[in-house]
């Protein structure tokens, strides 16, 4: 039981150190500024269709507010593009669309 414990929490210390290595690439050095970085990404490339605050539904687009996706799903659809939704594979890299996925999920508290 004990073994087991230590082996998930050494993953767990491997899995962050990986995750500082990632955020180094970029500028975003802890949650603050990550969640600032999404809002920039989000206002520059999601507001004119889904709002400053996620429910504008502007071009039939989903009120973000409302939604049920979780971060994996979101950026999935970030990347892919949905119907009139464009996809932002070419546009966003990962930490982008990551930072942009965890904004979204933010909105849902700012209603
Ligand atoms: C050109 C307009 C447009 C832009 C720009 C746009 N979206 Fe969308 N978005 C849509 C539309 C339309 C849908 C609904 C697609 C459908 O019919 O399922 C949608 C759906 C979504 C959904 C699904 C919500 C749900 O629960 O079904 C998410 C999440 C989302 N957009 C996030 C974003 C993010 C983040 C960005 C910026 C990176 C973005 N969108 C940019 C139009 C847009």
């Amino acid at each position: 039981m004990l073994k087991g414990v230590s082996v998930l929490l050494f993953l767990l210390f491997i899995l962050s150190q990986c995750n500082d290595t990632m955020s180094s690439g970029g500028q975003v050095s802890n949650e603050t500024d990550m969640a600032a970085y999404g809002k920039e990404i989000y206002k520059t490339h999601c507001a004119m269709c889904h709002g400053e605050r996620g429910n504008a539904k502007i071009a039939q687009s989903a009120d973000l507010t409302i939604t049920k996706m979780n971060t994996t799903e979101i950026s999935d659809l970030i990347y892919h593009g949905k119907k009139t939704m464009p996809r932002f594979a070419e546009v966003l890299g990962e930490p982008e669309i990551n930072a942009v996925s965890n904004y979204v999920l933010t909105l849902k508290a700012m209603k």
